[in-house]
C-alpha cells in the first residue's frame, strides 16, 4: 500500500510528491501513482532527497532508458565516472567550468529537441544553491495549445518546425557548430509544431527554442511573426509554475509537453545541479 501524497503547486502545472523515499526502488503501487500524477501535473517535485550520483542514476532508470547529455561547449562529459549525468553549474575549478549554463538566465526551451527523438523526461537534483535567484519555471504546452484562438490553431495544422542545434539555452555555441544567419538553414530536427503526446494522446504545442526556429514552408517573415506570437502566448504567466529551489529537491518533468527557463543568479554564489534524461521517441503530429 502506497502512502504518497500529491499536492498541486500551481493552477497550470506542477505538484509536490511526498511520503516517498527515492533512495530505494519505488514499489509498483507508488510508481503507478507517480506516473498518473506525472501525466496530470507534468512536473513533479520531491523535497529532501539527498541522492548520490549512483542513486540518481538508479532512480532515473526506473523511468526508462537514460539519454546521455548532448555535446556541451567544452567537448567532454563533466563527470567522467558518470557520463550520463549532466552538470548544470556556474562553478569553475582552476578556471574550468564544472558544468553548463553559467549564472545567467537560461531562456525558455525544451531539452535536445534538435535531435529526432528528443528526451521524454529529465530529472534535476539540487546539490548547492545560491541564497537567491536561479529559480526555474515550467510552462504547460497542452494548455498553451488548447487556449490558442481557433484561427491561429488552423494555421498550425500539418506544420513542421526546424529545431536549431547550434546554441544551448545559455546562448553558447555547441562544439562543432558554426554561426547561422538564416534560420531556414539551421541544422537540427524537424518536428511537428503541434505534437500528439505519446502517453496521454493529447495535442501539445512543441516549440523547442526560439532562436533560429523556422516554420517550414512559410515566408521567413511570416514564420518569424507567427513564432513570436506563439512564444508570447506559450509563456504567459498563467500557464507556468515557479520552482524556488531548496537543497536536495529533485524535480522530474515531461520534456514533450512543457517548456522551462531559469532566472540568473549572483555570479559569486555557487549553484550545482545534477541532471539525467530519459530517452524519448519520434513525435507525431497532433493536428
Ligand atoms: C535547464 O535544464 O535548462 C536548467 C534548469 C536550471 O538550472 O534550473
Amino acid at each position: 500500500m502506497s502512502h504518497i501524497t500529491v499536492t498541486p503547486l500551481s493552477p497550470a502545472l506542477g505538484a509536490e510528491v511526498s511520503g516517498i523515499d527515492l533512495h530505494r526502488p519505488i514499489d509498483i503501487q507508488a510508481f503507478s501513482e507517480i506516473r498518473s500524477a506525472w501525466d496530470q501535473y507534468l512536473v513533479l517535485r520531491f523535497r529532501g532527497q539527498q541522492l548520490s550520483d549512483p542513486q540518481l542514476l538508479a532512480l532515473s532508470r526506473q523511468f526508462g532508458e537514460l539519454d546521455p547529455p548532448g555535446p556541451n561547449p567544452y567537448g567532454k562529459p563533466f563527470l567522467s565516472d558518470f557520463p550520463e549525468i549532466n552538470v548544470i553549474s556556474n562553478v569553475k575549478v582552476d578556471g574550468q567550468p564544472i558544468g553548463n549554463l553559467g549564472d545567467g538566465e537560461a531562456a525558455w526551451h525544451c531539452d535536445m529537441t534538435y535531435i529526432d527523438n528528443p528526451p521524454r523526461a529529465a530529472l534535476l537534483h539540487a546539490l548547492e544553491l545560491p541564497q537567491g535567484g536561479g529559480d526555474t519555471y515550467w510552462s504547460n504546452m497542452y494548455l498553451a495549445y488548447e487556449t490558442l484562438p481557433t484561427e491561429l490553431k488552423n494555421k498550425l495544422a500539418g506544420r513542421r518546425v526546424i529545431h536549431d542545434a547550434t546554441y544551448n539555452s545559455a546562448g553558447i555555441m555547441r562544439k562543432g557548430m558554426k554561426e547561422i544567419n538564416d534560420p531556414r538553414e539551421a541544422p537540427g530536427a524537424r518536428h511537428p509544431l503541434v505534437i500528439r503526446h505519446p502517453d496521454t494522446d493529447r495535442p501539445a504545442l512543441f516549440l523547442g527554442r526560439r532562436r533560429n526556429s523556422y516554420i517550414i514552408g512559410m515566408d521567413l517573415s511570416e514564420s518569424e511573426s507567427l513564432l513570436d506570437a506563439l512564444w508570447e502566448h506559450a509563456t504567459r504567466p498563467e500557464f507556468t509554475f515557479r520552482q524556488e529551489w531548496q537543497l536536495h529537491d529533485l524535480v522530474l518533468w515531461d520534456n514533450r509537453c512543457t517548456l522551462h527557463r531559469r532566472d540568473a543568479f549572483d555570479a559569486v554564489a555557487r549553484r550545482i545541479m545534477h541532471r539525467t534524461q530519459i530517452k524519448g521517441t519520434a513525435l507525431v503530429p497532433g493536428v
